[in-house]
C-alpha cells in the first residue's frame, strides 16, 4: 500500500482517540456496524442505569459474556502500533491514549498512558452511592452468569465499572482527556463512529487548538467533516504504516 507516514516527530504532542473499530480485527464485535452488539442487544436493557435497576441479572450476564470473550482474543497490529508510538514519543514528546474501549486490549499491547473514558470491563464497583465502598472500583475478572453479585459491605448490588448511557464520565478522566487534547499537535481518531457524546465532540477541542485532525476508520463516520485527513481502511493494516516506531 502506498501510504505516507504521518508527520510525527519525537517531540510531537499526540492524542489518539480509539473506539471499537480498533478491536474489530481482534474479533471483538463493534457496536453500530451491521452485526454489531447494539443490533443483538437492547441498549436500554444492558447499558443504562434504568436497565440495570430493572434487571441486574441480565446486565451481569451481558457483561460477563463480554469479559469471557475479551479474554479469549489477542491485541492486534493496531494496538501494538499505538504502544510503539507511545515509546517513540516517550523521551521528548507527549502521548495520551483516550479510549472508549473497555476490553483491556490496549493495556495488554503495552500502552501505558491510557484514559479509559467509558470505564473498564474488568473493574467492578458498588452500585450504592452511599456505600462505604464509595465510588472506588476494583479489578475483577469474575463471571456472573447466574445472577448479579452483591457488595459485602452494604449488601447492595455490585455493577460493572462502565459508563452507561445517561451517565456522566468520570470527571478526573474527562478533564485529563480535554486538557491533553487542548494541548496537542495531532489528534488521531481510530475506529469510532463519532456517535456518542461527549467523546464525539473531542475533535472540536483539537480543531480549536489548531491541531491536525486525522481519522483512520473503515467507513466515513458522522463527524467525518471535522477531520483534515481521512484514511479509510482497517486499523490493523493502516496504523503500522502511518505511525512511527512500529
Ligand atoms: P461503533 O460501533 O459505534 O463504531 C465503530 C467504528 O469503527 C465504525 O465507524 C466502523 O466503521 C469502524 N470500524 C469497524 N471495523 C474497523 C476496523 N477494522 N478498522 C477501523 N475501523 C473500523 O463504536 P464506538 O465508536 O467505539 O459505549 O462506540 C462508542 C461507544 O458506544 C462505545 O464506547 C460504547 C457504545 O455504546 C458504551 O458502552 C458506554
Ligand atoms: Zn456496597
Amino acid at each position: 500500500m502506498d501510504l505516507r507516514p504521518l508527520d510525527i516527530r519525537p517531540d510531537s504532542s499526540v492524542v489518539v482517540l480509539t473506539g471499537a473499530g480498533i478491536s474489530a480485527e481482534s474479533g471483538i464485535a463493534t457496536f453500530r456496524d451491521s452485526g454489531g452488539l447494539w443490533e443483538q442487544h437492547d441498549v436500554r436493557q444492558v447499558a443504562t442505569p434504568e436497565g440495570f435497576a430493572a434487571n441486574p441479572d441480565l446486565v451481569w450476564r451481558f457483561y460477563s459474556e463480554r469479559r469471557r470473550q475479551a479474554r479469549t482474543v489477542e491485541p492486534n497490529a493496531g494496538h501494538f502500533a499505538m504502544a510503539a508510538l507511545e515509546r517513540f514519543l516517550a523521551a521528548r514528546g507527549r502521548f495520551t491514549l483516550v479510549t472508549q474501549n473497555v476490553d483491556g486490549l490496549h493495556q495488554r499491547a503495552g500502552s501505558r498512558r491510557i484514559l479509559p473514558v467509558h470505564g473498564s470491563l474488568y473493574r467492578t464497583r458498588c452500585a450504592n452511592v452511599d456505600c462505604e465502598n464509595g465510588s472506588k472500583s476494583w479489578d475483577d475478572e469474575s463471571l456472573h452468569l447466574d445472577g448479579a453479585p452483591h457488595c459485602h459491605k452494604c449488601g447492595g448490588l455490585l455493577r460493572p465499572d462502565i459508563v452507561w448511557f445517561g451517565e456522566y464520565l468520570d470527571p478526573a478522566i474527562e478533564s485529563a482527556a480535554r486538557e491533553a487534547i487542548a494541548d496537542c499537535d495531532l489528534f488521531l481518531a481510530v475506529g469510532t463512529s463519532g456517535a456518542v457524546w461527549p467523546v464525539a465532540g473531542y475533535v472540536e477541542i483539537a480543531l480549536a487548538r489548531g491541531a491536525l485532525t486525522v481519522l483512520v476508520n473503515l467507513e466515513r463516520p458522522e463527524n467525518v467533516s471535522r477531520f483534515s485527513e481521512v484514511h479509510l481502511g482497517k486499523a490493523a493494516e493502516l496504523l503500522p504504516l502511518l505511525l512511527p516506531g512500529a
